[in-house]
């Protein structure tokens, strides 16, 4: 083998960080999150000032534009979607010709790569993120209700962003308790800092891709079970434990065979998830009773065993864990919870993405090799072409 010394003298220890824990890659003023204080805050205002109640459409204009709208919701955005929502008969036939087995996740990453028809360019746009935000619940609600050998419905003009999604998956009127659920959902999950999607979402714009492009991979990214991928896991978990008094031994038991516990943890909160909090709030409005009692076992018993093998890592709830109850009290399948975040980050990945335009550096770090060094010969003669 070679030597390792030689591989050290060539490597660029410098500032390595793995899993880039505490490097700033970057500036944003579209939202801060707040590790240690539990702390979520869009352009200024604490979401717990704006969640529920708020219309996503109002959310959506202070991450786009920095300020709040003259009224709620904003007519601007309100305006913009309901006309960006007629979705080119093109765009609807491509999205119909989608096999009706390919799974939700993977429908609505070909979606928002369907979008990108070759008209979106850099630097990215507000009406390309118009036709994001809008044209993507679209789309992927008709994919859903195809796949259940169910017909489209259509969006309509006066149904608010939040309350058209709930309609075109189900295609009766939707609950306004529902509603409000789902409402407090995607204005809570709208943005937040430099999580890995948003950060792959920027370094693609950075390259001068497009949108469309750029929130696909974004979604690549979201899907994985440590990211936006955990909170089917999570009602997985809540099916398996079945009743509160299992959760103990069945906690203690998974950890012990090393897997995780989704729905716990987080790399930026050492302190309650915000959203956590507040979605755990919703849960006790629309959740079953004994659904959220066998969740509150969970949550109990999971920090319990995770803080007693961890004790330095102060692990707290995250967001997935009640999202799984709040999205299930919707009436959401568990194939849904990642796509529907996915479709709630979409106003904070066009305003993250106009802001990286907007003073924009490709984003290139390095990496520390540490192969076998420079000098080694190939074991046979090389006959040039
Ligand atoms: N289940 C089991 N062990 C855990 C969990 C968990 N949920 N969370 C942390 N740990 C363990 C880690 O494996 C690590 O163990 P080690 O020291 O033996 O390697 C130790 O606790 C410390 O972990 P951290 O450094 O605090 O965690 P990190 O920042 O690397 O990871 C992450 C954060 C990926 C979210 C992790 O907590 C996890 O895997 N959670 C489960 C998946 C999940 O819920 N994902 C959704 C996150 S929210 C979002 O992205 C929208």
């Amino acid at each position: 083998m070679w030597d390792r010394r030689a591989v050290l003298t060539m490597g660029t220890t410098q500032r390595r960080s793995e899993g880039l824990e505490g490097v700033v890659a970057g500036r944003t003023s579209i939202s801060w999150v707040g590790g240690e204080s539990s702390d979520l805050v869009y352009r200024g205002y604490d979401v717990r000032d704006l969640v529920p109640g708020l219309p996503y459409e109002s959310v959506a204009h202070l991450l786009l534009f920095g300020e709040p709208p003259a009224v709620d919701p904003s007519p601007v955005v309100s305006g913009a979607l309901t006309g960006a929502r007629t979705v080119p008969a093109t765009l609807l036939a491509e999205g119909d010709a989608l096999s009706t087995g390919l799974p939700p996740l993977e429908a609505l990453r070909t979606i928002l790569s369907l979008l990108g028809d070759g008209s979106w360019g850099y630097p990215p746009r507000l009406e390309d993120g118009y036709r994001l935000i809008a044209q993507s619940p679209v789309l992927f609600a008709r994919h859903v209700r195809r796949s259940l050998g169910r017909p489209p419905v259509l969006p309509r003009p006066e149904l608010g962003h939040v309350a058209n999604y709930l309609w075109m998956l189900e295609g009766h009127e939707p609950d306004p308790g529902k509603v409000g659920a789902l409402e407090a959902y995607f204005d809570l999950l709208a943005d937040h800092g430099m999580n890995p999607s948003t950060f792959v979402l920027r370094i693609a714009i950075s390259t001068h891709s497009d949108l469309a492009s750029a929130a696909t991979a974004a979604l690549a990214t979201l899907k994985g079970e440590l990211h936006g991928g955990a909170p089917g896991r999570v009602v997985e978990m809540l099916d398996a434990v079945g009743e509160p008094g299992n959760a103990e031994r069945w906690v203690r038991e998974r950890l012990a065979r090393g897997e995780l516990l989704y729905g716990f943890g987080h790399r930026a909160y050492k302190t309650d998830d915000p959203r956590g909090l507040l979605l755990h709030e919703i849960a006790r409005r629309v959740a079953d009773p004994a659904r959220l009692r066998l969740a509150e076992a969970v949550e109990r018993v999971g920090l319990e065993a995770l803080r007693e093998r961890h004790p330095q890592a102060r692990i707290f709830a995250n967001v997935e864990f009640y999202t799984a109850v709040v999205l299930e009290a919707i009436g959401l399948p568990p194939g849904l919870f990642t796509p529907t975040f996915a479709l709630a980050r979409t106003a904070g990945w066009t305003a993250h993405a106009i802001e990286q335009a907007s003073d924009n550096r490709l984003m290139r770090p390095e990496i520390e090799y540490v192969g076998a060094p420079k000098g080694r010969r190939w074991p046979r003669p090389i006959a040039p072409n």
